[in-house]
């Protein structure tokens, strides 16, 4: 697996482990963490542009789990280039050299961000692709290049693949893997919180029920499982290719965020609300119904134990 070192793809690599597969991480660590990779599992410590290196790491795999990625959509509006050359040429590298070997199975870490902001909610497989970012877009490119590399049907390595389209990834399954990103909500809630500042609310006036943002927040546990099952799926039937949303469902809001850590940190947690961020979208939520019925998959934590699980892992640091 690519990116098996990251927040994502280290709970991935520990639950493959733990479902008895055989796992060689190949990631460069430039946001990953060799005390992420769990034992057992064999780090080759590169980046997707070494083919040298990924034809050795990859040489006689069954199949490959592709998280490496540069992951900040709002950086990436102003390093266009850093973002398409490892999303878009790292993707593409990977492909090539899976022909070339004859790997023919991946799972693909997709984003919601494909689907832009969507009028009609929930966000379904069908719904129109509009990124508004080149990160978004170059997961969109991903997808496309899978998806027509899967469809040339090449004799000699014939590709099928699995798109899984994440939304908004929070909390931790071991307390020590946690998300380390400067933007996601949860980790800039916990960060202040531990350094007595107070966590803001980025607009009260969007057209919500509490007039706060909406995102469907998925437990990185849910997401997790839905890769060992994707892996399952891909080993028992021809896949071809395949996307797939992994959310709740439901949009869970800024403010009911908020009230739940105050309810788990009592009365020291405050917060308080600033202006809207530019381009922030008013909602964001998909529906899983076609992951339940391909994969029998379904997300299973809930926002109490998303909350919980990033205290819990940010007390095992402490
Ligand atoms: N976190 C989210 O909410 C979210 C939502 C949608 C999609 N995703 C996708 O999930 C995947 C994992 O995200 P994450 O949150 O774990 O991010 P992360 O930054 O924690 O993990 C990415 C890993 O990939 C490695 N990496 C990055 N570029 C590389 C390259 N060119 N060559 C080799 N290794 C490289 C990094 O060192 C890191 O270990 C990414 O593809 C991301 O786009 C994440």
């Amino acid at each position: 697996m690519t990116g098996g070192a990251g927040y994502i793809g280290s709970h991935v690599a520990h639950d493959l482990i733990k479902a008895g597969a055989d796992v060689t991480i190949f990631d460069d660590l430039s946001t990953g963490y060799e005390s992420f990779v769990p034992t057992g599992a064999t780090l080759v410590k590169a980046n997707l542009n070494d083919t040298a290196k990924l034809k050795v790491a990859m040489a006689g795999a069954y199949g490959v789990i592709h998280l490496a990625a540069y992951k900040y959509a709002s950086e990436s509006v102003t390093h266009p280039l850093e973002n398409h050359e490892s999303n878009v040429v790292g993707t593409f590298n990977l492909l090539k050299v899976m022909q070339e070997l004859g790997v023919n199975n991946l799972i693909f870490s997709s984003s919601a961000g494909v689907y832009g902001s969507l009028e009609k909610l929930p966000a379904t497989e069908e719904s129109a692709c509009e990124p508004e970012s080149p990160y978004a877009s170059s997961k969109l490119m991903g997808e496309m290049m899978i998806k027509e590399v899967v469809a040339a049907k090449n004799p000699k390595a014939p590709l099928q693949a699995i798109s899984l389209r994440y939304f908004n990834v929070v909390g931790s399954s071991y307390p020590h893997l946690s998300d380390k990103s400067p933007f996601s909500l949860f980790s800039i809630i916990m960060n202040k919180f531990k350094n007595g500042e107070t966590p803001l609310i980025t607009g009260k006036d969007f057209p919500t029920p509490d007039g706060t943002p909406i995102r469907d927040y998925i437990h990185v546990g849910d997401i997790s499982s839905a890769h060992v099952l994707a892996a399952q799926y891909m080993e028992e039937t021809p896949a071809g290719y395949e996307v797939l949303n992994l959310s709740t469902g439901t949009g869970i809001s800024v403010l009911e965020v908020m009230n739940e850590f105050k309810k788990q940190l009592g009365d020291s947690f405050t917060f308080d609300y600033t202006g809207r961020r530019p381009g922030d979208p008013t909602a964001s939520y998909g529906d899983a119904t076609k992951a339940k019925k391909l994969l029998g998959w379904h997300a299973k934590e809930n926002l109490s134990s998303m909350v919980s699980s990033v205290i819990a892992s940010q007390e095992s640091k402490a």
